[in-house]
């Protein structure tokens, strides 16, 4: 009896042999298919041999059913590692005539090229206008600035009377305003800010007024929407030397310490006296590619007039401040080269993600 099975699983192991021998030297996917419908198949060699053990006696059976199922269970193990290894292979191939990088893992997961390059979802940032009114904003904080805002529908009152400006002034002309209804307007600078920030707090004041502005114009350099930022500060002795020194320092931190600038008489109605300030600006002409300093204007400025103190119920006497405005749209420009305005309000990405 024992002899039978010894004969049964003696013959059981030199098919194991005997198949281990034959997919050793198996080297494409289609000689493995072959293989495995040769030992595994439905007429299989092993098939058989499990099939034939339900006729074996019964004292056998177990024995040889384990014997030949192990055999089956080694050799679809074996199959399987045959088809990873074809499949890395493969990926060997492609990746080699890809790129003809020099090492390739061709371990199980060498099918998986870790060393491509990962695909990097899009990501928005804020916008131009965004990061140069942050950056503003940041260098008057720091000197103890405070953020304030106000509507952009504004009444005349707001934006023009209390800010000493006559009623005959040629900016009050439909031309030069949009006017939503009678009394009201697009506010056509942030200086407004200045009255609604003084008919609330009482001196000292420090604040600074980002915001959207509205004029009637349209070229290359004015849009008729646009942003600017004013700044307001009131105390006991405030100066026009307080003035520039604050700007210098805040120019400076903008465009960097090395740039001159220079304050220019000029008018405004709700300030004096008045200045406009410029600074040279060294940048490379987009055609020509040479490098040339000009002086550019940026900001307006000057000491807060009486009547508009008179406006807020401030005492003139007691109390003096400077104030100055400037388009941050400009100074955008002027940072980065930027030579048409209305490339900042098309939202075109290509244009926007530069920045
Ligand atoms: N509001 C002026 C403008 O829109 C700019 C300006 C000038 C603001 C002088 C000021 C200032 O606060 O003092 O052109």
């Amino acid at each position: 009896m024992a002899k039978t099975v010894q004969t049964a699983s003696g013959k059981i192991e030199a098919l194991q042999q005997e198949s281990r021998a034959e997919i050793k030297s198996i080297a494409d996917p289609d000689a493995l298919e072959e293989f495995r419908v040769k030992w595994l198949g439905r007429k299989g060699i092993l098939t058989d041999v499990l099939r034939s053990v339900s006729k074996a006696p019964p004292e056998e059976r177990a024995a040889l059913g384990k014997a030949a199922n192990q055999v089956k269970a080694t050799l679809l193990e074996e199959i399987e590692a045959k088809k990873i290894e074809f499949d890395a292979n493969k990926g060997k191939v492609k990746h080699a005539t890809a790129t003809s990088a020099a090492s390739f893992s061709t371990t199980a997961t060498a099918t998986v090229d870790f060393s491509l390059p990962g695909r990097v979802p899009p990501r928005g940032h804020l916008h131009l206008i965004t990061q140069v009114t942050d950056e503003i904003v940041d260098i008057f904080s720091e000197l103890g600035y405070q953020v304030a805002t106000g509507p952009d529908i504004e009444t005349e009152y707001y934006n023009f009377d209390s800010l000493n400006t006559p009623q005959d002034h040629p900016a009050r002309d439909s031309h030069d305003t949009f006017y939503v209804k009678p009394g009201d307007v697009l506010r056509t600078h942030t200086s407004p800010l200045q009255m609604r920030v003084m008919e609330k707090v009482k001196p000292p004041v420090a604040v600074i007024a980002p915001g959207r502005v509205y004029r009637v114009d349209y070229d290359a350099s004015h849009s008729p929407m646009f942003f600017q930022i004013e700044g307001l500060l009131v105390d006991e002795g405030v100066t026009f030397a307080d003035l520039k020194g604050t700007l210098h320092h805040f120019i400076h931190k903008l465009f960097g310490k090395d740039v001159k600038l220079r304050f220019r008489p000029h008018f405004f109605p709700f300030t004096e006296p008045s200045a406009e300030v410029d600074i040279l600006w060294t940048a490379k002409d987009r055609n020509t590619g040479e490098t040339k300093s000009q002086w550019l204007e940026i900001l307006g400025c000057g000491m807060v007039h009486p009547e508009v103190f008179r406006s807020a119920g401030y005492d003139y006497e007691r109390y003096s401040g400077f104030a100055f405005g400037l388009g941050i749209d400009r100074i955008a420009m002027v940072k980065h080269s930027i030579p048409n305005i209305h490339y900042l309000f098309e939202n075109d990405l290509r244009f926007l993600e530069q920045f």
